[in-house]
């Protein structure tokens, strides 16, 4: 099957308070630096920019479109047009892509239509009540959701149009993807595939650039 990947990079970063977030260095690259040596083997890779943003030096398998105000939008730009058979949505903000995780999704999806990477909480979760602790969640009942997420093609253009024609938004498209009631497989995830999102995620960005390999397992 060929494998389009579609990059919302087209976000401000606000929480990170760095602009826009997929040109913030990290170990001496840009995060969608990052996200594009990651995918060198895919068929195509298409990337969500801001408005304005000159699109960067990059490989031939690489393609630019302009982004929309929402993430949801950034990725429906991304599908028209995209090939692939399967097309894997991948955060730019997340640069540490654990190949490991990416072949449990291509055998997933091949044959659900629908998979997505989650990892358990790793603490206590609670429902604050007007600033102090309210009841406790089960944790073991609540998982993570990460990128990339992977779907046939026809699946997710689908559950767009559907979105779109409802008016629903979401903040991811497995969301979506359920929404039409078709069934999303959970695979392991991994806790070093971490979005970038608030200043002092950068710390920790940079020590795993320092010790991370392209083929880590
Ligand atoms: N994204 C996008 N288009 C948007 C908003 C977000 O392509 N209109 C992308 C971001 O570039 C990022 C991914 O969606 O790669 C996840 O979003 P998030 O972590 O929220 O990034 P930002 O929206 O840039 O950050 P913030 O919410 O702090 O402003
Ligand atoms: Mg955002």
């Amino acid at each position: 099957a060929t494998v389009s990947v579609l990059v919302p990079a087209a976000g401000q970063g606000t929480r990170l308070g760095r602009g826009p977030k997929a040109f913030v260095r990290v170990g001496g690259r840009t995060l969608l630096e990052w996200v594009l040596a990651a995918f060198a083997w895919a068929d195509e890779v298409r990337v969500a920019l801001p408005p304005g943003v000159p699109p960067p030096p990059a490989a031939a398998n690489v393609r630019f479109v302009p982004g929309g105000a929402e993430r949801q939008e950034s990725v429906a730009r991304l599908l028209e047009g995209a090939g692939g058979d399967v097309v894997l949505v991948h955060d730019a903000a997340r640069p540490f892509v654990v190949p490991a995780v990416v072949d449990r999704l291509l055998a997933a999806v091949a044959g659900s239509g629908a998979a997505v990477p989650v990892v358990p909480l790793p603490d206590t979760l609670i429902e604050p009540e007007e600033g102090r602790y309210g009841p406790a969640l089960d944790r073991s009942r609540y998982a993570l959701v990460q990128t990339p997420q992977a779907f046939f093609r026809e699946v997710l253009a689908e559950a767009h149009q559907l979105a779109r024609a409802e008016g629903r938004t979401a903040t991811d498209e497995a969301q979506l993807v359920r929404a039409l009631g078709y069934p999303v497989e959970l695979v392991p995830g991994d806790r070093r595939m971490f979005k970038v999102t608030f200043p002092e995620d950068l710390a920790l960005a940079e020590a795993l650039a320092r010790v991370w390999e392209e083929r880590p397992e």
